[in-house]
């Protein structure tokens, strides 16, 4: 799929879902792991995404229309350290009420950072994933950090802590701008079934 044309369609902050007849994709992990800056690369747009190198940066649940045809949902980052109880709970509450009540969703990208063993709340995403039957792939982030020799080994470790094939997981760097064509062709799968 080659991208011609994505724009920014609306943010919601509370549970005020945005409906569509657009199928909807979306973009999950720690804050900071790189979701809105992947979905600048694969939209080919810089500034579509806000990114930050302040963990939190994204606390609104923000739409991006692509090719007049799919919804790419960017989710506030999870395991951010310096917000209150209270919050954090708000946040995920947030985040599960949409993942379990948006009919469009078509599948979920839970990203990972390569030079980061997956914590529990990754773990638990998965779980929630797994019992609400909900389709995700995992997408490992950043590989420019690391020598390639460093990304194999991460990447054993990683895999064998979460349970998932190696040959079952996207490499991408936003940085480098690699992995876009994989993911995209993901997506494509997805969003034709
Ligand atoms: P929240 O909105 O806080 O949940 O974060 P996010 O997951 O949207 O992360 P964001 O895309 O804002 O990126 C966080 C930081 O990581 C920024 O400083 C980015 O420049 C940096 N970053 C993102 N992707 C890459 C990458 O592929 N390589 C490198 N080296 N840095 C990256
Ligand atoms: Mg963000």
């Amino acid at each position: 799929m080659l991208v011609k044309s994505a724009s920014f369609i609306t943010s919601v902050a509370d549970n005020h879902f945005y409906e569509s007849d657009f199928d909807e994709i979306a973009f999950v992990g720690r804050s900071n792991v790189g979701k809105s800056s992947l979905i600048n690369l694969i939209a080919n747009r810089k500034g579509l995404a806000k990114t930050s190198s302040t963990p939190g940066k994204t606390k609104l649940i923000n739409y991006f229309l692509i090719n007049k045809k799919f919804l790419l949902v960017d989710l506030p980052g999870y395991g951010y350290a310096q917000v209150s109880k209270s919050q954090k709970t708000n946040w995920a509450d947030f985040l599960e009420e949409y993942l379990k009540t948006s009919t469009k969703l078509k599948c979920v990208y839970l990203l990972l950072d390569v030079r980061r063993t997956p914590t529990e709340q990754d773990e638990l995403m998965m779980k929630f994933l797994y019992a609400n039957r909900i389709p995700f792939k995992i997408v490992i982030t950043k590989t420019d950090t690391l020598s390639k020799l460093q990304v194999s080994n991460n990447l054993f470790v990683i895999c064998q802590k979460i349970g998932v094939n190696r040959n079952d997981v996207i490499l991408t760097s936003s940085q480098d701008k690699f992995g876009a064509k994989e993911l995209l062709s993901s997506i494509e799968s997805y969003i034709m079934a």
